[in-house]
């Protein structure tokens, strides 16, 4: 059999044929951008060895299929499918349970691991931290007070169960540093030392946990008994799993953690209003955040945060739908305005703020514009400054352009997705895949609800192409040497697979199968350092309905390991190299080696990031400023702010009151330049003890813009009365909360979106048995 598929490159030149097992790639000079058929330099063979698909198809119709990875590099993969019949008010439903050993190619049933219990999806597969090979699965016990774990501590080789003395209501939680002890509310909080196997009620109603370094739990908790009495809990903290608990803030709304940062939004005293507090010694010393307050109606949110600094958003007054992003200094308290009418609504709890991991500095996220459109915009250093995307070369502007010629581009994410358009996966971007972005979007003026395409950036989201057409599943393999994709489509069969060996300038395509599939999604180890791929899906027949899984193993076709020559040198955030600041981002420029576009070889599962990083001279643009200062438009220099002339600033720091004389000037947070302009500061600190404000900030403003000395009766109160002042001249109102909104809560966007588990429905099938 003679099968004949096509290549195409960005612009529609077919370069890639595939015959049955063997793919001939032409590599043309430029193909890259222009793919022309008179630039082919030279003709290469690939063949898969053997055949480069494997096909298990499970005996099962369920509902729905979880998967999780379990450990790194070993190839495990447990699959969960259930069926579960919705409409009856005690649960009935019935698990299956399948394990892999070899990335997916075939898996066994081994539902009698785990007896043919009911397991509870919602609470999904909870992997242990690092390589622990610890897995649980909850299960649903009916007609019981307790419930029932099912725990394996060797990849989900065997299990055991545990009946637990109560029912959890939410998923285990691991402690990060040690996976033998877990921790779970069932209105109280228990703990177990010895991975699952005997638990102890460590506090009565908690109503939010995390884990925090070095065996810390927080939580909050409500000593009358309603978690729903926001702005009246109390934040504890225990170090020894509740041998001492320690009470750290009180007439708290909420709390979150990021990076070394605690925060918890404190209620104000004045009606209900709260204030953002933050920590960095694990609760021991607050301070109030330079920040907007908010009502009880608005929140709060942590959008990204590491040990240097983070990004709050504030929500403003009103269900608008957007909000004010925030950047904070080192300290986490003093912080500058970044982003105006960041869309983030009130309701779902979406925004489209996205780290690229892919580039140090890069972050995308949606503004919602005056006319209530949706545009996207990007910053490349740490939020400084937000441009829209620029227009991908081989693209026309949409119709929701006012001049044809000159447009945008607008990434679609977690806010296109809520609003139900086609968009099946959101941006994506991975460490080790440097400078690559995939990502669905439209060119115009503004987020069209019209069906996307997908778009790629090799250089971080300076440049961008338009790479397929239509919304399509992809998922990075071999640290970016090898990009894969399928259609997405609700209605049609599948059986074709894209690859790109050239970062998405050109796809190949393949069939990896004679009958097609419905296709649910794309699944590869998470870390991207993979070759190994599954499509999942299912069939639909008359005689059988079954989950279907295509493993693909492309170590087989790119079968020659990169080698020196097959790298190049890349300077990151550069455009014009005669500058000598060229590249420099946060004080200083990385060299990183790539693997060349026409370079058809594997990285291999060890590829590290090879990077050369060099200071740059600081400039005043290497610095914020500090409270009490701010940049006039179009100019670096950070001035007075008018109301503070000639007044002393006194800041609240490290639980003491210092009296800080500054240049105005503060280094950005992981800002490594050296020598050039530094601006000079003096600090002189006045050793005096203070504490945070946990009472009514307007008395102290009286007080303090009455009396105007240096007074600290223990509180931030200069500090707040400038705020006010400024917040009224900029017609700023409202904070935030860290934990409140629904992704903050379950932990996905601050700590961990490392997604080593997915699931997909399709609810034709339950649909259907349900007639
Ligand atoms: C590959 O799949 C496409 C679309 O399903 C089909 O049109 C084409 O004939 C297939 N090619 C081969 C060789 O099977
Ligand atoms: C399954 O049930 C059998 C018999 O009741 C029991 O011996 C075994 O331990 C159970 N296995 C698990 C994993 O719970
Ligand atoms: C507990 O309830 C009492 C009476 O309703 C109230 O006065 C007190 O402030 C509450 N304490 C807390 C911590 O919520
Ligand atoms: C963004 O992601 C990168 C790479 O994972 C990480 O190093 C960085 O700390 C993140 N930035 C923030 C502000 O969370
Ligand atoms: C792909 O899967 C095979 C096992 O089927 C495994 O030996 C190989 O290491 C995997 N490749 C990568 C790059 O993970
Ligand atoms: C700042 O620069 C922009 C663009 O260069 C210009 O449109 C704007 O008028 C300038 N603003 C001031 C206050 O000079």
């Amino acid at each position: 059999m003679l099968s004949v598929f096509g290549l195409k490159c960005a612009f529609g030149l077919q370069v890639f044929v595939c015959l049955d097992k063997c793919c001939f790639i032409f590599i043309s000079q430029q193909c890259f951008n222009t793919c022309k058929s008179s630039q082919i330099v030279s003709v290469q063979l690939f063949c898969f060895s053997v055949f480069p698909f494997l096909q298990y198809a499970f005996n099962d119709l369920s509902g729905s299929v979880s998967l999780a990875w379990v450990g790194d590099g070993t190839g495990v993969i447990l699959a969960l499918t259930t069926f579960q019949v919705p409409f009856f008010i005690v649960r009935l439903g019935q698990s299956k349970l399948y394990r892999s050993e070899n990335y997916g190619k075939s898996f066994q049933d081994v539902t009698n691991l785990i007896n043919n219990t009911f397991i509870r999806t919602e609470f999904g597969i909870a992997i242990g931290p690092e390589n622990s090979g610890k897995v649980i699965l909850t299960a649903e016990v009916s007609g019981s007070r307790g419930s029932r774990i099912f725990v394996s501590d060797d990849f989900g080789n065997s299990f055991t169960h545990q009946d637990l003395p109560f029912v959890p209501q939410m998923q285990i939680m691991y402690n990060p540093s040690d996976s033998n002890v877990l921790l779970v509310i069932s209105n109280d909080l228990w703990l177990s030392e010895n991975f699952g196997g005997n638990w102890r009620k460590i506090h009565d109603m908690v109503c939010l946990v995390k884990w925090g370094v070095k065996n810390t739990i927080f939580f909050s908790t409500n000593l009358n008994g309603s978690c729903t009495d926001r702005g009246m809990l109390t934040l504890r903290r225990t170090t020894d799993y509740g041998k001492t608990i320690k009470t750290v803030a009180s007439k708290i709304y909420s709390f979150g953690l990021g990076g070394r940062f605690l925060f918890a939004s404190v209620m104000t005293g004045k009606g209900t209003m709260r204030m953002i507090h933050v920590s960095v010694d694990q609760g021991e010393v607050w301070n109030m955040a330079q920040l907007p307050p908010v009502g009880h109606e608005q929140f709060y949110s942590i959008l990204a945060a590491n040990d240097d600094m983070v990004f709050m958003h504030v929500d403003e007054p009103g269900d608008t739908g957007f909000g004010t992003i925030y950047v904070s200094d080192d300290r986490g308290t003093v912080y500058s305005k970044s982003l105006e009418r960041h869309l983030y609504t009130t309701t779902g709890g979406e925004t489209d703020f996205t780290n690229v991991t892919s580039l140090r500095g890069v972050f995308i996220t949606s503004v919602l514009a005056e006319d209530s459109s949706v545009q996207s915009v990007v910053s490349f250093d740490q939020g400084g400054e937000w441009v829209p995307l620029q227009k991908p070369a081989n693209s026309k502007c949409d119709a929701t352009a006012k001049d044809p010629d000159e447009c945008s581009l607008h990434i679609h994410a977690a806010y296109s997705t809520a609003m139900k358009l086609n968009i099946p996966m959101l941006p994506l971007s991975e460490p080790n895949a440097v400078g690559l972005i995939l990502a669905h979007g439209s060119v115009g003026d503004a987020i069209s609800v019209m069906r996307p395409d997908v778009y790629v950036s090799d250089d971080g989201g300076y440049t961008w192409l338009k790479a397929l057409i239509g919304p399509h599943h992809y998922a990075i393999l071999d640290s970016g040497g090898l990009l894969v994709a399928v259609e997405h489509s609700t209605i049609q069969p599948v059986n074709q697979i894209k690859f790109s060996t050239d970062e998405g300038q050109c796809w190949a395509v393949y069939n990896f199968t004679q009958d097609p599939i419905y296709f649910t999604g794309l699944a590869s180890e998470p870390g991207a350092r993979s070759m190994n791929v599954s499509i999942w899906g299912y069939r639909d027949s008359i005689i059988s309905q079954s989950w279907v899984s295509v493993t693909i193993d492309f170590r087989e076709l790119l079968t020659r390991d990169c080698v020196d020559s097959d790298y190049v040198q890349w300077l990151a955030h550069s455009d014009d190299i005669s500058d000598p600041n060229d590249g420099c981002m946060l004080g200083y420029k990385e060299r990183f080696l790539r693997l060349r576009k026409d370079s058809v070889c594997w990285n291999g599962r060890d590829y590290q990031v090879n990077t050369q990083p060099t200071p740059c001279l600081c400039t005043l643009d290497d610095f914020l400023c500090d409270f009490g200062y701010y940049r006039k438009e179009n100019s670096s220099e950070c001035v007075e702010q008018p109301d503070l002339k000639g007044q002393v600033l006194e800041f609240c720091l490290h639980g003491k009151e210092e009296q800080l004389q500054t240049s105005g000037y503060r280094k950005i947070p992981g800002d490594k330049c050296e020598g050039g302009t530094t601006p000079e500061r003096k600090e002189i600190d006045l050793s005096k003890r203070c504490v945070s404000d946990l009472l009514g900030p307007e008395l102290l403003v009286n007080i303090f813009l009455r009396v105007n000395v240096f007074l600290c009766f223990g509180f931030l109160v200069h500090r707040y009365s400038v705020l006010q002042q400024h917040a009224e001249a900029n017609g700023i109102e409202g904070v935030d909360d860290p934990l409140e909104t629904n992704h903050t809560q379950n932990g996905k966007r601050e700590f961990h979106d490392d997604s080593d588990e997915v699931q997909w429905k399709h609810s034709s099938f339950i649909h259907r048995l349900r007639e």
